[in-house]
């Protein structure tokens, strides 16, 4: 011990601090998977719904914003989430779905900047990626 370095005692500090923070913080364990629970054809009813708000307020004279900016953001975190209901190897379905996710955070975007020109052509751009998917996925 009298001859350790004081790399090899930090290094052992560090491990130990690492070890605690382990323990401490996740009792050790491992963050679960992500398993999808929902339908895609039940997301898809919040997606519908939610894609009415948005045109719904875009058209107003003033639109609510916030209530906007929410509705996008759910439909992004579904994009966000159907990504995981097909399998890895089904990349053209996950670039779809995250495409989904992006133009969903464009109308969070012009959402918070108040931006109603911005709003009308974020949201053409996500009826276009409901549309890309659906040419595609959708079998009804
Ligand atoms: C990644 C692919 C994908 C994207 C993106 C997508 N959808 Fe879908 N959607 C589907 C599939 C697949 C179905 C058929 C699901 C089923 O019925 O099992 C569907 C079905 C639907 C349905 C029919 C549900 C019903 O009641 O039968 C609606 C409404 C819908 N989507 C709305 C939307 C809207 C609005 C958007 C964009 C904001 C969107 N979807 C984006 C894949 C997608």
């Amino acid at each position: 011990m009298r001859h350790l370095s004081g790399l090899g005692a930090g290094l052992i500090l560090v491990a130990g601090m690492a070890a605690l923070a382990l323990s401490g913080e996740t009792g050790g364990e491992a963050r679960p998977p992500f398993e999808p629970v929902s339908k895609v054809h039940d997301l898809m009813e919040i997606n519908g719904d939610f894609s009415v708000t948005l045109r719904k307020e875009a058209a107003k004279e003033n639109p609510d914003y916030k209530k906007v900016g929410e509705a996008a953001r759910v439909i992004a975190e579904i994009g966000n989430v159907v990504q995981y209901h097909q399998p890895a190897s089904e990349a053209q379905w996950w670039r779809l779905a995250g495409g989904l996710k992006q133009s969903g955070m464009e109308v969070d975007a012009a959402a918070a900047a108040q931006d109603p020109n911005a709003l009308r052509q974020a949201i053409g751009k996500l009826g276009a990626s409901c549309k890309a998917c659906h040419d595609i996925y959708r079998k009804d």
